[in-house]
């Protein structure tokens, strides 16, 4: 048999005669990414490297199929192959999260927050009001009525955790669709231990009484009591969602159980697929029976018609994540973090809640080595080393240039790099970060956003990083 590495070699050198006879530029781009990723230590607690069935289940004709609708109930004609695809993808992810219900159309994890929301506001506001007005469908409302009803729909609670302690924008703020749509309250961490006071969260719940309570996050690096959250949400009356986005594949790889796992425990469950997970670009939506028949109206209710190719690519990726393999890399990702944060904390390094018990670590950059998180991204930029910038709790200055860098280790785990790795990445990131200065403006004061790193650093670093990189090749036998 033909080895299947080579085989895709081949595929993807004609494909890319194939895209450069239409637009070279395009192909070179294709090319020069797989070179970047290639040749930096990728510390971006959100990406990971797909597996190459995942790559290459999205390049296929099943993108030119509209199916707007939800299988076996579709807006057009001759969506058979676009059932399957959706069915097996849903299957995979029921199976893997041990969920009621999955939802494997979202585009993005804004588009999974988006169904999710409305799909409680259908569940919790529109369903009721129709039935006690005995009304079939929003259709059959007086204008008096369906005038209520948008009132409605549009005066409701949402408490989600803040953003400088690691929540999401979808999580209610102003930037984001979710805070026009929502009269929104925060939780933040407690301020001495950087950890959620679940005390002090339900205090905040009772008083502010939402509709709906979301836990999940972006730049938290710890876990989350899934079965307290519930506690609270009962109490108060408020559905609980949780946007495991960035978790997922630490949910998926049994690395996240019991209390800590949270489909047991959620009415509602959102995930990107592409983060930990280590899936294409996407969303999915994971729910209780109850909830199911509102997801399902995501298309066309929030989101454009179904992309028949991600949801095959998605199929694939879960199906991976359903082997045993998948459990150990999601325990190297959490073993990984941690050999990190110690690497990092015995070199001096302040961190955000003191260390990890998931797949990142927020790294105090102003505390540590007296720089913004932009100037300390920058000065890793450019030795290679690629991570970004993060607000940290109570951060003095801001969401732009921020205090903290964000780093995780689903990315380089997938390249198989060990605990003994992450001690070596862990020394590059600190001789990197204590031999940058931050450049002093005109009036003589320290910059937020340049910097000077001592000379030489940047190409010792590289080359150091080379090395650990060349130990772990990124698809091997890959050859364009
Ligand atoms: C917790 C959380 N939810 C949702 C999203 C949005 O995902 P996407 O970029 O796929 O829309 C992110 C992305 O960073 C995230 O961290």
């Amino acid at each position: 048999m033909s080895d299947p590495t080579a085989t895709a070699s081949t595929a993807y050198r004609a494909m890319l005669s194939l895209i450069a006879s239409v637009e070279p530029r395009i192909a070179e781009a294709i090319k020069a990414e797989l070179d970047d990723q290639r040749a930096s230590l990728k510390l971006i607690a959100s990406e990971n490297y797909a597996s190459l069935p995942t790559l290459l289940g999205m390049g296929t004709w099943l993108s030119d199929k509209y199916a707007e609708g939800t299988v076996g109930h579709r807006f057009y004609a001759g969506c058979q192959n676009v059932d399957t695809v959706e069915a097996v993808a849903s299957e995979h992810a029921r199976e893997l999260f041990g969920a009621e219900y999955a939802y494997a159309q979202p585009h993005s994890g804004i588009d999974a927050n988006l169904v999710a929301y409305w799909a409680i506001l259908s569940h919790s506001i529109e369903r009721p009001t129709l039935e006690k007005l005995g009304a079939k469908t929003v259709h059959d409302l007086s204008q008096n009525d369906w005038d209520r009803l948008r009132h409605d729909l549009g005066n409701q609670r949402l408490m989600g955790m803040s953003l400088d302690a690691g929540g999401h924008l979808t999580h209610g703020f102003r930037h984001n669709i979710s805070g026009k749509m929502f009269d929104q309250r925060s939780y933040g961490t407690d301020p001495e231990t950087g950890l959620i006071d679940y005390s002090a969260l339900r205090q905040q719940a009772r008083e502010f009484k939402p509709l709906i309570l979301v836990a999940g996050y972006s730049a938290y690096p710890r876990r989350i009591n899934f079965a307290i959250m519930r506690e609270i949400a009962d109490e108060v009356g408020a559905v609980l969602m949780v946007d495991m986005a960035h978790f997922a594949g630490l949910v998926a790889g049994k690395v996240f159980s019991g209390d800590e796992d949270p489909i047991p425990h959620a009415q509602v469950v959102t995930t990107t697929t592409h983060k930990s997970l280590r899936g294409p670009r996407g969303g999915l939506v994971l729910a209780t029976k109850e909830f199911a028949d509102d997801v399902d109206r995501g298309c066309p209710m929030v989101l454009g018609g179904p992309l028949g190719h991600m949801m095959a690519s998605k199929a694939i990726a879960l199906a991976e994540a359903r082997q045993p393999s998948f459990q150990q890399y999601a325990q190297l990702v959490a073993d990984n973090a941690k050999a990190l944060a110690e690497g990092l904390l015995k070199r001096g390094t302040r961190l955000v809640t003191g260390g990890t018990d998931n797949h990142l670590v927020l790294v105090d950059v102003a505390g540590s080595f007296g720089l913004t998180g932009r100037q300390a991204e920058g000065a890793l930029l450019d030795s290679g080393i690629v991570t970004n910038r993060n607000s940290i709790p109570r951060d003095p200055n801001g969401a732009w240039y921020t205090s903290g860098i964000r780093l995780g280790t689903p990315a380089l785990s997938s390249r198989g790099f060990t605990t003994a790795d992450m001690d070596a990445v862990a020394g590059l990131i600190v001789g990197v970060l204590q031999q940058t200065t931050p450049t002093t403006t005109a009036a003589g004061v320290p910059g937020k956003a340049k910097y000077s790193l001592a000379e030489g650093v940047a190409a010792a670093t590289k080359s150091a990083a080379g090395e650990l990189l060349g130990n772990h090749p990124l698809y091997p036998g890959l050859e364009l």
